[in-house]
C-alpha cells in the first residue's frame, strides 16, 4: 500500500480512535480507566538496536497492521531518551497500542559479572522515564531483562530490587503518574520461582516491582498446557502480588506457530492470575522469529538493511504466522473483572526465598539492598567452568531452537531459548556484538537457544553422575 493510501486509511480511522487512557495496576491485574481489566496483547518490536520510535512514517505503517492483528501494545527493548517520539508514540496511541519500555539500555544495563547501581545508571534510567512519561499510552517500564539467566547470577537480584526501589521513588518525587515498574525474566526453572519472589517479598511496596514478567518459550506447538509446564508458571503465579505476564513467548520449533498457549493464557486455566503475552517479534530477522517482513531476506548492505534484512518499509504479513495469531487473538477475549468487583487483597504475600548451599538462588532471604552506589560484599559472579563456556564459546552457527526440542529431556530448564541474555549482557552491553544486533532480542536469542542446551546438558549430566 501506497504510504498516502496509509495515510486516508489513518485519518478516517482517526475519527473513531480516541486517546488512551493510562492504565494502572491493582493486586494482580491492569486495569482500564473505566474499571475494566486490561489483558496485554502484545509484539515485541525493535527494528534497529538504538529506538524504533523515532520514526513517525514506519511507526504509523506498522501500527495500523498491528491493529489489524489485534496487538494492543508493544514492547521496545531499547530507547534514546534524547529523540523525539510525538510521533510514533501518538501513531500508536491513534492505532489503541500501548508501549513497554525498557529503562536501561546497552551501557546501562545491570550486568552479573559487574554488579552495581549508581548514580550514572540512575540518572539514564531517569532521562528514559522523563522522555515516556508524558505519554498517556505509557504501559509500564522494565529495569532489566533477563539479567539473571545463570547459575551464579542471582546476586544481581538486590541491584534489580534497588533500581525499582530508585525509580520509583523518582517517579514519584517527580510527581509522574504511578507508570508501574518491573522486570522481564528469563524462564528458568531453577530461578524463576525465586527470582519472581524475591522482587515481590518483603512487604515494603516502596522497594518490590509493580509488575513481574517471563520470557517462556517452553510451549511449542503442537503442546499441551502440561507437556508445556504452563501448568507450572500458572501454580508459581497463583495469587501472584502484582500483574504478572509473558514478556516473549512464541517457540518456533518446529513451526509453524499456531499459538495455543494464547488459549490458556486467555483461557479458564490462567486468565485469573495472568494479565495477557507479548510475543516475540515484530520483525522477521536473522533469528526467524518475525511475523512481518519488509522485503525478502537477503537484501543487498543499505542504510535500512542489517543482516540482509530491510528495516523500513510496508510491513507484509508472514504466513500463516501471522493470520494464526490473528485468528487467536480474535477469539481470546476474555472479560476479566472489573474494578469494582475486584479485591486486591486477596493476593498472596510471598516470602523471601533463602539461599541453599551450592545452589542456583544465592541470596539469602530479605537482604539489605544496596543503597545508591553501594557494592554488597556478596556480589559479583563467580563463574564455574561450565557456565562460562556457554556465553563463551557460542557461535553464530548455533541456530534458534535447534536445541528446544531438547527441552522435555532436560527436566531441569523449562524454557530453553530465554532470549536476550545472558547474550544481552554480553552483546547488548558494549563492543561489536551489540553493533551487529539489531533487536534486544535478535541475536542473543541464538546465543542463549545454544546456551541454554548447553546448560541443560551440563545439568543432566551432573545429574547422571
Ligand atoms: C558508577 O560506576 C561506574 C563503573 O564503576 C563508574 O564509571 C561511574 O563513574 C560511577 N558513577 C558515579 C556517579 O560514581
Ligand atoms: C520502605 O522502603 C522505603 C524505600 O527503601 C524506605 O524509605 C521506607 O523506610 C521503608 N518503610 C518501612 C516501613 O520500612
Amino acid at each position: 500500500m501506497r504510504w498516502s493510501s496509509v495515510a486516508i486509511a489513518l485519518a478516517s480511522a482517526k475519527s473513531f480512535a480516541v486517546a488512551l487512557d493510562p492504565v494502572s495496576t491493582s493486586g494482580n491485574k491492569f486495569f482500564n480507566k473505566d474499571g475494566s481489566q486490561f489483558f496485554i496483547k502484545g509484539v515485541a518490536y525493535q527494528l534497529r538496536p538504538l529506538d524504533p520510535l523515532i520514526d513517525t512514517d514506519q511507526c504509523k505503517r506498522d501500527a495500523k497492521l498491528m491493529a489489524e492483528l489485534g496487538a494492543n501494545t508493544i514492547r521496545v527493548y531499547h530507547v534514546d531518551p534524547s529523540g523525539d517520539h510525538d510521533g510514533c508514540m501518538k501513531a500508536f496511541d491513534d492505532a489503541g497500542i500501548y508501549v513497554l519500555a525498557d529503562l536501561d539500555t546497552f551501557d546501562t544495563y545491570i550486568i552479573p559479572e559487574n554488579n552495581y547501581w549508581n548514580k550514572t545508571k540512575f540518572d539514564r534510567y531517569a532521562e528514559v522515564m522523563d522522555a515516556f512519561q508524558q505519554y498517556d499510552n505509557i504501559l509500564g517500564f522494565f529495569v532489566g531483562n533477563e539479567n539473571i539467566a545463570t547459575k551464579d547470577d542471582s546476586p544481581t537480584a538486590p541491584y534489580l530490587k534497588a533500581a525499582a526501589r530508585d525509580m520509583k521513588a523518582y517517579r514519584d518525587a517527580q510527581g509522574y503518574r504511578e507508570i508501574p515498574i518491573g522486570y522481564s525474566a528469563a524462564d528458568i526453572l531453577q530461578l524463576r520461582p525465586m527470582l519472581q519472589d524475591y522482587l515481590t517479598c518483603g512487604g515494603n511496596s516502596s522497594e518490590t516491582v509493580d509488575f513481574f514478567s517471563l520470557n517462556s518459550y517452553s510451549w511449542c506447538d503442537p503442546s499441551t498446557y502440561t507437556e508445556s509446564t504452563y501448568d507450572q508458571l500458572e501454580a508459581y503465579a497463583k495469587n501472584f502480588p502484582v500483574p504478572i505476564f509473558l514478556s516473549e513467548t512464541g517457540c518456533i520449533v518446529p513451526g509453524p506457530r499456531a499459538w495455543d498457549d494464547q488459549d490458556a493464557i486467555f483461557g479458564p486455566q490462567m486468565v485469573n492470575d495472568w494479565s495477557g503475552a507479548i510475543i516475540y517479534e515484530w520483525i522477521q530477522e536473522e533469528n526467524s522469529y518475525g511475523i512481518i517482513t519488509y522485503a525478502p531476506a537477503g537484501q543487498p548492505a543499505g542504510p535500512d538493511v542489517e543482516g540482509g534484512f530491510l528495516r523500513k518499509g510496508t510491513p507484509t504479513p508472514k504466513e500463516p504466522d501471522f493470520s494464526a495469531l490473528k485468528s487467536k487473538w480474535a477469539t481470546n477475549t476474555p472479560e476479566g473483572v472489573h474494578k469494582s468487583n475486584y479485591n486486591p487483597s486477596r493476593v498472596s504475600t510471598r516470602a523471601c526465598p533463602t539461599s541453599t548451599a551450592g545452589g542456583w538462588w544465592q541470596v539469602n532471604g530479605d537482604v539489605q539492598l544496596p543503597t545508591l552506589g553501594q557494592i554488597l560484599a556478596v556480589n559479583t559472579k563467580t563463574r564455574s567452568a561450565n557456565v562460562a563456556t556457554e556465553t563463551e564459546t557460542v557461535g553464530p552457527t548455533a541456530t534458534d531452537g535447534s536445541v528446544e526440542t531438547t527441552a522435555d529431556s532436560t527436566a531441569s530448564i523449562t524454557a530453553p531459548p530465554s532470549s536476550v541474555t545472558p547474550g544481552s549482557s554480553s552483546s547488548t552491553t558494549s563492543g561489536p556484538a551489540s553493533a551487529s544486533t539489531t533487536s534486544g532480542g535478535s541475536m542473543d536469542k541464538r546465543i542463549t537457544a545454544f546456551g541454554a542446551g548447553v546448560v541443560g546438558a551440563v545439568l543432566a549430566i551432573a545429574i547422571l553422575l
